[in-house]
């Protein structure tokens, strides 16, 4: 009973280490964000935003959860639903981890396809509204 218990329990840790591939989402990142972002993230004062230990904000306030992935960068970026899922978790992890709320769950591949299309009509009226919410401004 044991060992089943132990065998289900790799399984599930397996299936959520999975979710990340840190090598393939650095990957990415590099190819189609760090232009803007920069490689640690801090972007480019006055036009891009910061991310590090900031970004992980959004996913504890309403609306900025689907934003992170609707945002033009994420949204008309190359890359699959799927690795577009992975980049996002990948750069809450690496850049933001503190900033997560405790029940954080890691985008999905599914989640990323059912808001990915509807596109904001206006993205700077839309961070600045969620923004607002956050406790650590910038
Ligand atoms: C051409 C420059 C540019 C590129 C390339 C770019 N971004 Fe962005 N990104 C921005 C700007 C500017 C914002 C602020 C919102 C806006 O005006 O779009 C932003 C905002 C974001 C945000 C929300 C964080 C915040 O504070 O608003 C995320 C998440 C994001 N980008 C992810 C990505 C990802 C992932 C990629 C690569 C696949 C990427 N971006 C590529 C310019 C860029």
């Amino acid at each position: 009973m044991k060992t089943l218990l132990a065998v289900i329990l790799s399984g599930i840790t397996m299936v959520c280490t999975a979710a990340v591939d840190e090598k393939r989402a650095e990957a990415n990142y590099m190819l189609n964000c760090q232009g803007c972002h920069q490689g640690d993230g801090s972007g480019l004062p006055g036009s891009v935003p910061n991310m590090q230990n900031f970004v992980g904000q959004f996913i504890g306030v309403p609306g900025g959860r689907e934003f992170l992935v609707q945002v033009p960068g994420s949204a008309n970026a190359p890359l699959n639903d799927e690795a577009l899922a992975e980049l996002l978790n990948w750069i809450l992890l690496t850049k933001s981890k503190k900033e997560l709320p405790a029940d954080f769950v890691l985008y999905t591949a599914t989640e990323v396809s059912a808001v990915r299309s509807k596109t904001l009509p206006d993205v700077a009226a839309a961070r600045k509204a969620i923004v607002k919410k956050f406790v650590k401004q910038q």
